[in-house]
């Protein structure tokens, strides 16, 4: 059931997902909608947590919902945030998305209303992965 969906629409899922986003602490919202290859759509937004320490951001909230419905490959992911400009993920995310997406797509919209993509060999270069454990 391959489905196709534009960047456009992809980016439009993860401003919905920014809707559900629970930060009382930082009132920083993201939302992210990664797509899976078999065409489902994951969303995921930032969580926060009084301990601080335990919050998840949206795009491993994403990946981490994704991996435990069975989804196994990913073609790419939409990253929106209330800066209305583009957020790069931060350096936890990077690696997770890494791990389970290499050859992904990341997508985010400029305040100009731009979409801006980028790969995963730009965001997090000379990546540390499974590759290394067996040399
Ligand atoms: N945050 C994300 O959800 N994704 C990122 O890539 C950057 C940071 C969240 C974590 C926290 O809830 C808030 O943004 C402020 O750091």
């Amino acid at each position: 059931m391959e489905k196709t969906i534009t960047n456009q629409e992809l980016i439009a899922k993860a401003k919905q997902a920014m809707t559900y986003a629970y930060t009382p602490y930082s009132n920083f919202n993201v939302g992210a909608a990664l797509l899976a290859a078999d065409g489902r759509v994951f969303l995921g937004c930032n969580i926060e947590n009084a301990s601080y320490g335990a919050t998840n951001c949206a795009e491993r909230t994403a990946i981490f919902k994704a991996i435990s419905e069975g989804a196994k490959d990913f073609v790419k992911i939409a990253i929106v945030s209330s800066a209305q400009d583009v957020t790069y993920p931060c350096g936890i995310c990077r690696q997770v998305l890494a791990e389970h997406m290499p050859e992904g797509r990341l997508l985010f919209e400029d305040a100009k209303g731009n979409i801006v993509e980028h790969g995963m060999d730009e965001i997090l270069p000379l990546v540390f992965s499974k590759k290394d454990l067996e040399k």
